[in-house]
């Protein structure tokens, strides 16, 4: 055994001592070899189809993440933290690899998903002031219903999950929300105050929902119309979870400000970002924003790690994509009474099922037969796994998924 306590004792110490805000499987989890994790007391391995919620790409061992500890190592070797007001060269780096990556004009570093959405709307809302002439504390921001950005005060003030939310408030003024995947309600919601429009371009957490093809560009041009922001999402959708680098590049629209994380670090550091165009992000000047961590140089020369494997491997993405859309459609193929809706793009595959079939008895009878998946909105289970999974794992994978969707009831 390579840990002195036993399964019981970490289970119950962490209970002790920690807030009860996850519910926790009884399940410790101490190894990760590629896209499997072992329980060392029992020696029990786990499909990792979760994927720590979409961040670790690269899974937990090989040659991509062999390069990710090389970096992490030779970096903190060197120097790991400074401030925000001195240069370093892992930063500047980072900087020009992502905003030529994401195709953008100018990079603001942060840690985690939540912070880059809130110094989104930070920055729309500063934005719109100077710009639209908006008067003082009236700007709003529309996002979508079921949204999922993250979970402070800030960015659940869009929300619109009564369970998240209750006994948080107050909220901020001057968030509305819209249906997602309908035009016309947000036609109707924009008015002179509105400063940004949000959204996930494929919704994680609210389900897995993928809106009509041309819903994102209908909105691009409504924001372009109206000088509104309009604001894409993609710390879930992004470094190829899709099969496409960025969720968007579907539907041919480009954002003014995007937001991305989790996997930008290979879900080995936690660094979120938000890009955007330039005469956007410089309405920040000196002391307007700031972050202890934000733009590190430990997790700016890891990300920068993660930026060329994906660009030196241009098979990576589409792979994700075609072992996705198979993974996808053998889904699709299992009959079960417990099943409504089976859909998704790349490795974002949610199984919905019907009321009142309970998801978490599916989880955890898939985890019985030592596969990990997640929980979105409720009701469907999600398939996320890091995007180095094979197809003969999926195989290994799928008459297990089958059996239980088949069995529990
Ligand atoms: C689309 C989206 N935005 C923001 C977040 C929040 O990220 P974090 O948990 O790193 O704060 C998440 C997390 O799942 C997400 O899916």
């Amino acid at each position: 055994m390579g840990r002195s306590l036993t399964d019981r004792e970490i289970r119950e110490t962490a209970d002790k001592y920690s807030t009860h805000h996850y519910e926790h499987y009884p399940l410790v989890l101490d190894t990760g070899r590629g896209c499997w994790i072992t329980n060392e007391e029992t020696g029990q391995r786990y499909l990792d189809m979760i994927a720590g919620y979409s961040a670790v790409i690269f899974g937990r061992s090989g040659k991509y993440y062999s390069r990710l500890l090389d970096a992490l190592n030779r970096q903190a070797k060197k120097l790991t933290l400074v401030t925000g007001s001195y240069y370093t060269a892992p930063y500047a780096q980072l900087c020009e690899k992502l905003t030529h990556f994401c195709n953008m004009d100018t990079v603001l570093m942060m840690n985690t998903g939540a912070e880059a959405v809130e110094t989104a709307l930070k920055i729309a809302k500063r934005y719109a002031y100077l710009t639209k002439g908006i008067s003082e504390n009236s700007a709003e921001i529309i996002s979508c219903e079921n949204n999922f950005h993250g979970r402070t005060q800030g960015v659940l003030s869009l929300s619109s999950n009564d369970f998240y939310r209750k006994h948080f408030g107050p909220f901020l003024p001057g968030c509305k929300s819209v249906p997602f995947d309908d035009f016309d309600k947000l036609l109707r919601a924009v008015n002179r105050n509105t400063a940004a429009f949000i959204v996930e371009p494929i919704q994680g957490e609210g389900g897995i929902n993928i809106p009509f093809p041309n819903y994102l560009k209908k909105v691009e041009n409504l924001c372009k119309e109206n000088d509104i922001l309009f604001i894409l999402d993609e710390i879930q959708t992004g470094f190829g979870r899709t099969g496409t680098m960025f969720a968007h590049q579907e539907y041919g629209v480009k954002p003014d400000i995007m937001t991305v994380g989790k996997a930008i670090s290979g879900g080995i550091l936690p660094i979120s970002a938000v890009l955007g165009r330039n005469e956007v992000m410089r309405v920040l000047d000196p002391g307007s924003h700031g972050s202890t961590f934000g733009g590190n140089p430990l997790a700016c020369a890891v990300a920068c790690e993660v930026i060329d494997i994906l660009i030196e491997d241009s098979s990576f993405v589409g792979r994700a994509r075609k072992i996705g859309e198979y993974f996808l459609s053998e889904l699709q193929k299992i009959k079960s009474p417990a099943i409504k809706e089976v859909r998704g793009r790349g490795f974002l595959i949610g199984v919905e099922l019907n009321s009142p079939f309970n998801a978490d008895l599916y989880r955890d009878g898939l985890l019985k037969e030592g596969i990990m998946c997640g929980i979105a909105h409720e009701r469907t289970l999600r398939f996320s796994p890091p995007l180095i999974i094979t197809k003969r794992e999926i195989d290994w994978a799928l008459p297990k998924i089958s059996k239980v969707l088949q069995e529990t009831g």
